[in-house]
């Protein structure tokens, strides 16, 4: 009997994939949340590319996502169709380390209070972002869909973990409740332009970026890093995320996550490398090797996303030089 009850809630929660999931029409209204960051802007300049033409944005200072009735209302009077939900709280280590309530509270009440509108406001459609670093800390290599809440996660993030995998939760449970349709992805470790810079909370490829440039120009004779550079690590090009994005909107319906990311790592060694060389820095590239280097593999099996029929195309490489020309225009 438990067996058989057992058995009846795996298929309950088992997902769907489908691949006829219905197409955006280039004139639908298109909410893209969280417009100016990494992600968002990413978002709006493929939907632009793509043809879309009635795309709504607001600033956070224009709409606080955190402040409930206001979300309400904005939703109620522009009703959009489709929601890309890629405004959250977002950091590196030191930020999570230094901010922990900010990142669970802030992140908890934005895909709250989203979720909660969109559905309210029959929105056709909702893509959430989770994370590659909500998976548990010692996962199996490469990370399968399957393995989201097997066990322990990652200390340094904790809170902002548990607020992403409750934004997954809550997208498959409004959906089992309401039969909406909110699809939640886990991208990788994600750069391009419109990256965060700033060496106290940005992720690891910007900040090589950001040192090698300014030891450049500053004619510096080394750059340091933590760690011994062994450590390997994923990264996708943020238009390769977002061209995902579109095309899980486009094409994707069901509740279980879907992996994006580019299916190959490298050791944080050679990226530095690859950084030093594209931005022409001729000093030496020193290892400190009395900080810590982190989880020794990070790397998604993207077969999912394979099978639905993307892959990436932006190489580290070109990648790289299309970020690094981002930054020296930009700062
Ligand atoms: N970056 C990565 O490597 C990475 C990897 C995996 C997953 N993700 C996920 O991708 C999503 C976007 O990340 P990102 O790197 O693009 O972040 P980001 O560059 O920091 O951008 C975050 C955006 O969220 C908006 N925002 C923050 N708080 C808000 C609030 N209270 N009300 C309204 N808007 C608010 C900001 O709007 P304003 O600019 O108007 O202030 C900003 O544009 C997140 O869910 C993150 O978990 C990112």
């Amino acid at each position: 009997m438990a067996r058989a009850v057992f058995l009846f809630f795996v298929l309950l929660l088992t997902p769907v994939l489908s691949q006829s999931a219905e197409v955006m029409p280039l004139d639908a209204k298109i909410y893209v949340a969280g417009h100016r960051g990494l992600v968002g802007s990413a978002i709006l300049r493929k939907l632009k590319v793509d043809g879309y033409t009635n795309i709504v944005t607001r600033t956070s200072k224009e709409l606080d996502l955190t402040d409930e009735k206001a979300v309400q209302v904005f939703f109620e009077q522009e009703k959009p169709e489709y929601v890309f939900l890629a405004a959250a709280k977002v950091g590196g280590i030191k930020a999570n380390f230094d901010y922990p309530a900010d990142f669970i509270v802030i992140n908890l009440k934005i895909q709250t209070n989203v979720l909660t509108a969109s559905h309210q406001n029959r929105v056709k459609k909702l893509l959430f972002l989770g994370s590659s670093c909500i998976y548990p800390r010692d996962c199996p290599q490469p990370i399968k869909e399957s393995y989201l809440l097997t066990g322990p996660l990652e200390e340094t993030n904790k809170p902002y973990a548990l607020a992403k995998i409750a934004g997954i939760v809550a997208c498959q449970s409004f959906n089992r409740q309401y039969k909406t349709k909110f699809i939640a992805c886990m991208p990788t470790n994600l750069y391009g332009p419109n990256d965060n810079f700033d060496l106290n909370n940005s992720h690891v490829l910007p900040a090589l970026i950001r040192k090698f440039v300014d030891a450049k120009n500053n004619r510096l004779p080394q750059v340091e890093l933590w760690g011994t550079g062994s450590a390997m690590r994923e990264f996708l090009h943020v238009d390769d995320m977002a061209d995902a994005c579109v095309f899980l909107m486009n094409r994707y319906e069901g509740n279980e996550i879907i992996n994006i990311g580019c299916g190959q790592d490298i050791s944080i060694r050679d990226v530095a490398l690859t950084i030093k060389d594209i931005t022409g820095y001729e000093g030496e590239l020193v290892f400190n090797p009395k900080y810590p280097d982190g989880t020794p593999r990070k790397l998604l099996d993207i077969s999912k996303i394979k099978a639905l029929g993307w892959s990436p195309k932006i190489s580290l490489e070109e990648g790289i030089e299309d970020t690094v020309h981002w930054y020296k225009e930009n700062y």
